[in-house]
């Protein structure tokens, strides 16, 4: 079966738009391929917070991860600091990957740029060696990342390559391929920007832990546009557009045969704000049901770390021995 690796960030709340887009297309992969669901919290230290916060969202993450539907029997949901591997084959990556690729990383250019002045981490720059660590540990053929995050997989494979060569056949050669495609949500206050943790209002971001009214609220509010024709029509209409997509992600009708059934926005907007909340409700449930039972939470994410680090461990030996670092 393929191996597939999927990892997330422990960064901020998780909302509609990392739901409808990817994370629901998680739980149906789940029996299709052989599936690694890696929470990188390391990666999330290359920004600095305040003591605690990366441990509080990694919690809330995972029990995002179970609430939805991933099932620990399947699907191996990890987090990336309980398996100490990753580390470990990181240092490995940062002396196979050289300083001009590492230098080359667009992701590093535009976030040391933005972050001028303050304090950039050596952990920014080296993060995509981490990065390789943790699809090669996994022996990962196919990694879904979206366009920012393609770059990093050709490194990967670069830096594999070259370790084979080097070392002797040790490492998977991974591929970046397209996520299943998921819904596209947009700000429901700016439609034309994807919906995101970093919006300037919060008016237009949905979170998966927002409470059925404010949910309401927020769809009610959502910006249309002056005319009042009801019509899919994502260049012209891009507010009434995106509405039909989420309600389409919710019913499974398409868009455009649900726009046949509106002649007014109001309905539709309050149609979309029901068939929503109607969506998260079980979801919010189980979530709330796993954050009141840490202990059932932690046993979840022990299963995930012991798949995990059994797999991980067998290719840091063998990339050890490839090397021929002295046994212990
Ligand atoms: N860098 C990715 C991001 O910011 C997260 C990530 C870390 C990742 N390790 C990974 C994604 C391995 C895929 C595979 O979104």
């Amino acid at each position: 079966m393929t191996r597939v690796l999927s990892c997330i960030q422990p960064t901020g709340d998780v909302h509609l738009g990392n739901y409808l887009g990817a994370l629901r297309n998680w739980v149906a992969g789940q029996h299709e391929k052989d599936v690694f669901h890696g929470i990188v919290d390391l990666h999330a230290l290359t920004i600095t917070d305040a003591p605690g916060v990366v441990g509080e969202t990694t919690v809330d993450l995972a029990a995002w991860l179970f609430a939805i539907g991933l099932d620990p029997q399947v699907a191996t949901v990890f987090v990336q600091s309980h398996v100490a591997e990753h580390s470990q084959l990181a240092w490995i990556m940062e002396c196979t990957v050289s300083y001009g690729e590492l230098s080359r990383m667009t992701q590093f250019k535009d976030k040391s740029a933005k972050r001028e002045g303050d304090f950039i981490s050596a952990g920014l720059f080296t993060y995509p060696a981490l990065m390789a660590a943790d699809i090669l540990l996994y022996d990962a053929q196919e990694v879904p990342v979206g366009d920012d995050q393609r770059q990093h997989v050709e490194i990967t494979r670069d830096v594999a390559i070259r370790f084979n060569s080097r070392f002797g056949d040790t490492f998977v050669i991974p591929k970046a391929v397209m996520p299943a495609a998921g819904a596209r949500v947009m700000d429901l206050q700016d439609p034309t920007s994807k919906m995101s943790k970093s919006a300037e209002s919060d008016a237009g971001l949905v979170r998966m832990s927002d409470d059925p009214k404010v949910v309401a609220k927020k769809f009610k509010r959502a910006v249309t546009d002056s005319e009042s024709e009801v019509r899919y029509d994502r260049a012209a209409k891009p507010g009434v557009s995106n509405l039909l997509d989420i309600l389409s992600a919710c019913t499974g009708e398409s868009p455009e045969t649900l726009a046949t059934r509106y002649t007014q926005y109001g309905p539709l907007k309050t149609d979309t704000g029901d068939a929503v909340v109607a969506l998260l409700e079980p979801i919010q449930r189980r979530h709330r049901e796993l954050l009141d039972d840490r202990g059932e939470l932690t046993r979840l994410l022990r299963v995930g770390a012991e798949r995990a680090g059994t797999v991980a461990a067998a290719t840091l030996q063998r990339a050890y021995d490839a090397i021929g670092l002295l046994p212990r």
